[in-house]
C-alpha cells in the first residue's frame, strides 16, 4: 500500500474513534443531566421523608425508606453535605435550608472525640456549608472539630486511632485516610500548623503498612502502642485478611488523591495511581466492583456501587494531577465508571429507593446494608456528577 494511502487510511481512523469519542461525550452528558434531576427529585423527597426528626439518612429499608441514625453516627455528614451540592447545583432555596438545619443539627460534634470519623461528618457538612458561604460559625465549629480529632493521634505510632474496639489495641482503617482532609484544611486555613505534620504523619505510615506489593490494600492495621510496630493486619469488612475490600480500595484512591490536593508531595500522588490501578485492573466489565475484589462467590455476589461512586469522583481529580500521557486513561475510567452508574441497574430511577444509586454493600461480612442504597454512595456519586459538569 502506498505511504499516501496509509496516511489517508489512518486520518480516516482516527477521525472515526474521535466521533466515536465524541458520541459516547454526548451519551453522558445527557445521562448526568437526568441523575442530576434524579437526585435532586430523591433529596426533595428524602426531606420531607425525615421532616423535623433531628435523624440522618444511611441505607434503605427493603420497602425503600431511609433507615435513620443520630447525628453520632459516622454517616451523619453525608445528607447535609448532599444537600449543600444540590443548593450549589440548583441556586433553589429549599436546599440550602434543609443543607443549614441538617449541618447545624450536627454541632455538637466539634466535641465528640469517640470516633476518627469527624472529618467525614464535619467537613463534609458544615465544610461544604463553608465552601459555599464563608462565615466565623461555621469556622470556629470546623477548627473545634479537628482539634478534637488530633486527641485521638498517638506519637509513638503516629496516626489517628480508628475505632475504640477492644478486639484491636490500636486499630487504624485504610478509610480514615478520608478524615485527613480536616486537619490538612485547618492547618492551612488558620488552624494549628502541626495539625498538617498529624496529617503526613498519618497518610505514610498507612502507605508503609496498609499497601501490598500489587497496590490493593489491607483494611485494619493494629499497632503495638509501646514502640508503634505493626502488630496485626485485618479485614472487618472484607472477606478476608489478606484480600481487598473493595470500597477500602476506594478509600485509598481518594485519599491519597485528596492528601496530593493539598501537600504536592508525589509520594501520595504514587500512591493513589498504585491504589487506582489495582481497583481498575479488578474491576468487572460492568464498571462496578463486587463488594470485595477476592469474594469467593463472584459472580455471584452483591456489588457495591458505592466504591465506584467514590473512585469515580477520585478519578476525576487525580486525573487532573498526571501527565498528558496518563490523563486519558484516568479520565476515560472515571467516565466509563459514571455512565455505568447513570444508567439502570445502579441509578435507582423508577425503583422503590428512597436513595439516588442502587446496590451498594455497607457490610457483607456483619451482614448489614448488603445491596441497598447508602448515603455515602449517593454524596460522592453527586460529587462525580458534578466534577463530570465542572470538567466542561
Ligand atoms: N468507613 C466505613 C465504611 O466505608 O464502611
Amino acid at each position: 500500500m502506498k505511504a499516501v494511502t496509509l496516511v489517508i487510511l489512518s486520518a480516516m481512523i482516527t477521525s472515526f474513534g474521535a466521533i466515536r469519542a465524541g458520541d459516547k461525550d454526548k451519551k453522558l452528558d445527557l445521562l448526568v443531566q437526568q441523575a442530576l434531576d434524579h437526585a435532586r427529585v430523591q433529596l426533595l423527597r428524602s426531606v420531607e421523608q425525615i421532616g423535623d426528626s433531628v435523624m440522618y439518612p444511611r441505607s434503605t429499608n427493603p420497602n425503600g425508606s431511609w433507615r435513620k441514625v443520630a447525628p453520632e453516627d459516622w454517616t451523619s455528614g453525608f445528607f447535609p453535605g448532599l444537600l449543600w451540592y444540590m443548593y450549589e447545583y440548583t441556586r433553589d432555596v429549599q436546599f440550602r435550608n434543609a443543607a443549614e438545619r441538617f449541618t447545624e443539627g450536627l454541632e455538637r460534634l466539634q466535641h465528640f472525640p469517640r470516633t476518627h470519623d469527624l472529618g467525614f461528618m464535619v467537613f463534609n457538612s458544615y465544610g461544604q456549608g463553608y465552601r459555599l458561604h464563608p462565615n466565623e460559625k461555621y469556622k470556629n465549629v470546623i477548627l473545634q472539630t479537628a482539634k478534637t480529632l488530633t486527641s485521638r493521634f498517638n506519637p509513638t505510632v503516629g496516626c489517628i486511632k480508628s475505632w475504640d474496639n477492644p478486639k484491636w489495641e490500636y486499630p487504624v482503617i485504610v478509610d480514615n485516610m478520608m478524615n485527613l482532609e480536616l486537619l490538612l484544611w485547618v492547618a492551612k486555613n488558620g488552624g494549628p500548623k502541626e495539625y498538617y505534620d498529624l496529617a503526613i504523619s498519618h497518610a505514610d505510615k498507612t502507605i508503609q503498612n496498609h499497601f501490598r506489593d500489587d497496590g490493593g490494600t489491607f483494611h485494619v492495621v493494629s499497632y503495638d502502642t509501646t514502640n508503634g510496630d505493626v502488630r496485626v493486619k485485618n479485614t472487618h469488612q472484607g472477606f478476608a485478611d489478606h484480600t481487598t475490600w473493595a470500597r477500602g480500595q476506594a478509600w485509598a484512591i481518594y485519599g491519597y488523591t485528596m492528601t496530593y490536593r493539598f501537600t504536592k508531595e508525589k509520594r501520595y500522588l504514587d500512591a493513589a495511581r498504585k491504589a487506582a490501578d489495582y481497583f481498575l485492573k479488578h474491576l468487572p466489565c460492568d464498571h462496578v466492583p463486587y463488594w470485595d475484589f477476592q469474594a469467593p462467590g463472584i459472580p455471584v455476589e452483591p456489588r457495591d456501587a458505592s466504591a465506584s461512586a467514590i473512585v469515580a469522583s477520585a478519578l476525576f481529580e487525580l486525573s487532573g494531577y498526571v501527565q498528558k500521557k496518563d490523563r486519558e486513561g484516568y479520565l476515560n475510567a472515571a467516565k466509563n465508571i459514571l455512565t455505568a452508574l447513570s444508567e439502570k441497574p445502579y441509578i435507582s430511577t423508577g425503583t422503590l429507593s428512597s436513595g439516588i444509586l442502587n446496590h451498594a454493600t455497607g457490610n457483607r461480612p456483619g451482614g448489614t446494608e448488603i445491596d441497598v442504597s447508602l448515603i455515602y454512595g449517593d454524596y460522592y456519586f453527586v460529587e462525580a456528577l458534578l466534577r463530570y459538569q465542572n470538567l466542561k
